[in-house]
């Protein structure tokens, strides 16, 4: 067992145990958990069915099936320490039916105040690359690794990562993007569950839970280092050419 797959199952129980199921129906020959969350839509069930003998996890009972859902599930979160200086929980914004996914690393001041990722100077930046790429941020999703705040912008600490990733991962599952766009050190590392540092990923398209990833730097570091706008344009348009060629 890969540790990809550990760190699955790992999650999966995390966060079973903290919506309240103390027991797990086990079937030999039956055990799988691609996903931290019992998804119907990868089994038989059909979509928005309860697994027979699924313990719930949502008032209705059913794995999530909308980004809605998905946000009822976080409520209001307190499954890292990260709560307790936050003033709200960024959860991502744009299109549901978003054909590109944008993920970064966490919310700053500016994000943390507003409740929307990317509002800051950072999200200007990622604002003007969006629109240069002929799109407008309407028609894209974004959002981060981390949805709290991490007190004075430090780098999120493995447990808060460990705590918050499933929901992004229901959320890419939900939205089902062609691809996604990785910004920076963080967000690439830990969707590619690599160390390699963005200079050596970035620019090459990799695969996340079978959709196209494409790391490239992040916009606060594009602002400290204008000069790699070029490499970051290059990146930016290698997604459009494999989006125009997926559409
Ligand atoms: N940096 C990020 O990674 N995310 C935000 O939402 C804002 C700044």
């Amino acid at each position: 067992m890969n540790q990809e797959t550990v760190n699955n199952i790992k999650n999966y129980l995390i966060y079973l145990k903290e919506t309240g199921v103390n027991e797990l129906p086990v079937e030999l020959n039956a055990i799988s958990t691609p996903s931290p969350f019992p998804s119907p839509l990868r089994g038989e069930g059909g979509r928005g069915k309860k697994l027979a003998g699924q313990a719930s996890y949502l008032s209705e009972k059913e794995a999530p099936e909308t980004l809605e859902d998905v946000r009822r599930m976080i409520g209001d979160c307190k499954r890292c320490g990260l709560y307790k200086k936050r003033k709200n929980i960024v959860f991502g914004s744009g299109n549901e039916k978003a054909e590109i996914v944008f993920v970064g690393e966490a919310p700053g001041g500016d994000e943390d105040i507003q409740g929307k990722p990317f509002v800051g100077a950072a999200g200007q930046l990622l604002t003007k690359i969006i629109e240069a790429m002929g799109l407008k941020r309407e028609d894209v999703y974004i959002a981060n690794i981390i949805k709290c705040r991490p007190p004075n912008n430090r780098n999120p600490l493995e447990d808060e990562i460990e705590a918050c990733e499933p929901f992004l991962k229901e959320q890419l599952r939900i939205i089902n993007p062609k691809i996604i766009c990785a910004l920076g050190t963080f967000a690439a590392q830990t969707l590619l569950k690599t160390k390699e540092k963005i200079t050596s990923i970035r620019g090459k398209f990799y695969t996340y839970e079978g959709i196209k990833l494409m790391p490239t730097f992040h916009p606060a570091y594009l602002l400290r280092n204008p000069n790699d706008k070029k490499l970051a344009w290059e990146d930016v348009q290698k997604i459009m050419a494999e989006y125009s060629l997926s559409i």
